[in-house]
């Protein structure tokens, strides 16, 4: 959800700032601008849409210059338009500044700024921030001086970085709330006096060697060579730096077309990643990170999950776990309604919030709901340096690594993995589920990776799918049991990146309503693999065809019954119920993505959505 960049040092500073904001892109595409430092004097470009609209602008005009400032964003107070496009200045253009996140109280801001005499040009919370800048030096106050009173008067959730032609030798920023990372460059000892700013590691990578994950209300100034931290007071700090792991091939595409298409084939390696981080020689669970006590663990009693989107369907699934094979009374629920609702949880009551990014700002409000509860949370996240992991009790880190494409795909199943293997962890403690069961079980989950390979192998199948689905606006998802969070998430899948109207259903409430809707037109993806209520599928599928509508069925190979009732069908190697939605997500991650294609949309950067979603 917006994304800024920051860079001094004797690279071409505009090149640095628009391949970062490409790497960036993933966080909003509504607009994009830099502002370059040559020596003292402050010049802008902007362009609403992508970045490659700036790109084009950027060669046609070069901006030399020795420092710079970068923003791609997802609008939220104005529409995406140039004049809405930051970075947003003060009248005369000689402060210019970058923001993720919102300024709660800019109104009153604006307003008492306009009682001054400024004058506004832009419909954004951000541009109060270059003006009340502006103010302070007007008052006389030395610019590091008047950033900390900014900051003073700024409520709300951001991370912001701000140029000043009075002070062209520094970039000042600012967390509370937002990710922003600081970096130095390659050389060991940052000879070459690089020094960088991102909102997130994507950015920096390949240029940067070592970041240091500000925390919230830290704050600060980077001049080449030199890094100043301090708090929101004043109060100098030390900054760790860390060795950047990330690589490049992490974030490339590669020989794939999208992101989204490579981290969909990701998946079998990724479960084989997960698995030997997990699993031991011994068949024993591992969470090496999980710093919780096994006693308290044991007397776990209720599991609450909370998650937004993708992540919240997983949380479903590890609902259905816990109460599968740990017998704890277990729930999930939407973190933005769960922060609100003022929820009871009792003393033996976990918190388990489940984040991609690790920055939702739902989720993020739900953690703290339940730590003013005195309630432990353990955060299930993507990545070990977020906001979530910072602040949960404790923490499981998914082992997805990065996932670019806005929709998502391989973090889902590797929240599902790492769910089912924590609730087998759990069961174990709590002397639930016999030890062969277990290692049954175990035993399946290592077949996973070859099953997927086999999907993805029969991939030609879905095109077919995929083609069809374009001839039509609405669909229906029908699944039961572990299936049930596959039909949301196929559901979300299609919805987010064709914009074909999708909605998912538990089968047996589709005769309570959602029946109505099943015509010619309306096809139903039924999603029916082996399982103990296969056959309350079927009867779903035949309500449907008696009212000739369209089945395209999700099956295990085989099934000629489902087959024959379906007008097209997919089948899957066959494998132990819980363990499905790890398979029947593959073919509706593709199914959604041919379609996206037949459709020409752009799957990677899908219409009015982000990656990571930093405000309520
Ligand atoms: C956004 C993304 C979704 C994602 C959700 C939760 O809405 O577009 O793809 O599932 O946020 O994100 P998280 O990082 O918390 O898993």
């Amino acid at each position: 959800m917006c994304g800024i960049v920051g860079y001094i040092g004797p690279k071409s500073v505009s090149s640095v700032l628009l391949v970062g904001l490409q790497k960036l892109e993933y966080r909003g595409y509504d607009s994009a601008g830099i502002a370059i430092m040559d020596k003292s004097e402050l010049s802008i470009q902007k362009n609403k849409g992508k970045i490659a609209g700036l790109v084009d602008i950027v060669n046609k005009r070069p901006m030399p210059g020795n420092l710079g400032i970068g923003h791609t964003r997802w609008a939220t107070h104005g529409e995406p338009s140039k004049v809405n496009s930051h970075p947003h200045t003060n009248s005369s253009g000689t402060i210019a500044v970058v923001q993720n996140g919102i300024v709660e109280n800019y109104m009153e801001l604006k307003n008492e700024l306009m009682d001054d005499g400024f004058i506004f040009s832009s419909e954004t919370d951000t541009e109060v921030i270059p003006h009340l800048f502006e103010k302070y030096l007007k008052e006389n106050f030395r610019p590091e001086v008047a950033f900390l009173r900014v900051l003073k008067r700024i409520e709300g959730k951001f991370a912001i970085a701000l140029v000043s032609e009075k002070v062209p030798e520094k970039i000042f920023f600012a967390k509370n709330g937002a990710p922003l990372i600081l970096a130095i460059g390659k050389d060991e000892d940052n000879q070459q006096k690089e020094n960088f700013l991102a909102s997130d590691l994507p950015a920096l990578v390949p240029l940067a060697k070592k970041a240091y994950y500000l925390k919230d209300k830290e704050c600060g100034f980077i001049s080449q060579g030199t890094v100043v931290l301090s708090d929101f007071e004043g109060n100098l700090k030390e900054p760790n730096f860390e060795k950047i792991l990330m690589k490049s091939d992490d974030i490339e595409k590669g020989e794939f077309e999208h992101y989204m298409l490579k981290e969909i084939y990701e998946q079998p390696d990724m479960i084989e990643r997960i698995l030997s981080h997990r699993i031991n020689e011994n068949k024993h669970i591992i969470f090496n990170e999980l710093k919780l006590e096994r006693d308290y663990l044991a007397r776990i009693g209720r599991i609450v999950i909370q998650a937004s989107g993708t992540s919240l369907h997983a949380g479903y699934n590890g609902k259905n776990f816990f109460e599968q094979f740990v017998k704890v009374f277990a729930d999930a629920d939407y973190s933005s309604e769960f922060r609100y609702r003022n929820p009871v949880v009792a003393g033996d009551s976990m918190v388990i919030a489940i984040s991609q990014s690790g920055e939702t700002a739902d989720t993020l409000a739900s953690l703290h709901e339940a730590k003013s509860k005195f309630i432990k949370v353990l955060s299930f996240v993507n990545n070990m340096n977020s906001t979530m992991a910072r602040e949960s009790d404790a923490v499981i880190d998914l082992l997805a690594g990065p996932e670019i494409g806005v929709a998502s795909t391989k973090a889902y199943t590797a929240e599902l993995l790492n769910l089912f293997l924590f609730a087998l962890y759990l069961s174990s403690i709590k002397w639930i589920l016999p030890k062969e069961d277990r290692i049954q079980l175990l035993d399946e989950i290592y077949t996973l990776p070859e099953k997927m390979r086999k999907i993805l192998r029969n991939h030609e199948r879905l095109k077919e799918i995929g083609a069809f689905l374009n001839t039509v606006n609405d669909t229906i998802f029908l699944g039961r049991t572990y299936n049930f969070p596959t039909a949301l998430e196929g559901a979300l899948k299609l919805k987010e990146i064709s914009y074909i109207h999708a909605s998912g259903y538990a089968g047996g409430e589709f005769k309570h309503g959602p029946i109505a809707l099943v015509s010619e037109k309306v096809p139903v993806i039924a999603i029916v693999p082996q399982s103990e209520i296969r056959t309350k599928m079927i009867s779903n599928i035949q309500e449907v065809k008696a009212r000739n509508g369209k089945i395209i069925s999700i099956i295990t190979e085989g099934d000629q019954e489902v087959k024959d009732l379906s007008d097209y069908y997919f089948e899957i190697p066959p494998v132990a119920e819980p363990l499905s939605p790890l398979l029947t997500i593959l073919p509706l991650q593709l199914i959604s993505y041919y379609t996206a294609l037949y459709r020409g949309c752009d799957v990677d950067q899908p219409r009015n959505l982000a990656k990571s979603v930093t405000v309520e």
